[in-house]
């Protein structure tokens, strides 16, 4: 499958030689990667920092993730969910620890939204607990209820729901004038209902 090349962040170039060495891929996620894609996002689920994912999840929305390798080792996650016309999240998005501070969040949120870009997205949004990595990347923040409401498709699931500490945060893509379009009112383009995040 072909690698999705993703802009090198400055971490990168800022790296020791021997991590300035290493091979760090960003490409589709394939079925070898769930395990591993589950190990990673569920050890955060259990710190309450996102949402758990079954195998079955992951499976089925598999072809939504971008993975990043570190030497051919799994070390970060993430997926783009469209859920209404012309809105897309950015979801699921996780490093491990020990691969943190090294650009592999933003190459995979920017992988994201190339994607977006290719499926004319207008805009794609995210739900988080740090927005400022997201404001670093071109997020700003907007208040919740600007929202299509089928942003909150998933919202019932998550142990937090009703003292939801997340931060709604927006990136334009600038396609053309669909950028400006609002988030609400929007006929549905890509399917909704139940997805991963
Ligand atoms: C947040 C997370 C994705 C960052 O990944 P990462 O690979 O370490 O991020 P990067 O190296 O690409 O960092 C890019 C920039 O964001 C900054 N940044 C990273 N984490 C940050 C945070 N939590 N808050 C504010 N800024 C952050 C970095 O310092 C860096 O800044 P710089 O460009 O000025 O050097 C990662 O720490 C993680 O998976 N956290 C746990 C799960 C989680 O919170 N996921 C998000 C759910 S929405």
């Amino acid at each position: 499958m072909q690698a999705i090349q993703a802009a090198p962040h400055p971490n990168l170039a800022q790296a020791p030689a021997a991590r300035a060495a290493e091979h760090i891929e960003v490409r589709p996620a394939t079925p070898d990667d769930i395990a591993a894609m589950q190990t990673l996002i569920n050890g955060f689920a259990a710190q309450n920092r996102m949402l758990f994912r079954s195998k079955t999840e992951l499976t089925e929305f598999l072809h939504e993730y971008l993975v990043c390798t570190v030497e051919d080792r799994l070390a970060g996650v993430c997926g783009l969910h469209p859920v209404a016309g012309g809105l897309a999240e950015v979801c699921g998005l996780a490093v491990a620890d020990d691969a943190g501070g090294r650009g592999i969040g933003s190459r995979l949120v920017e992988g994201c939204v190339d994607r977006a870009r290719q499926l004319e997205i207008a805009k794609v949004y995210t739900l988080t607990l740090v927005p400022g990595f997201f404001e670093k990347l071109g997020f700003v923040r907007v208040d919740k209820s600007t929202l299509h409401l089928k942003v909150w498709y998933e919202c019932y699931r998550c142990p937090k729901f009703a003292n939801c500490d997340e931060i709604a945060m927006v990136r334009p893509l600038d396609l053309d004038d669909r950028a400006d379009v609002p988030t609400h009112g929007m006929s549905a383009r890509a399917s909704g209902g139940e997805g991963p995040a």
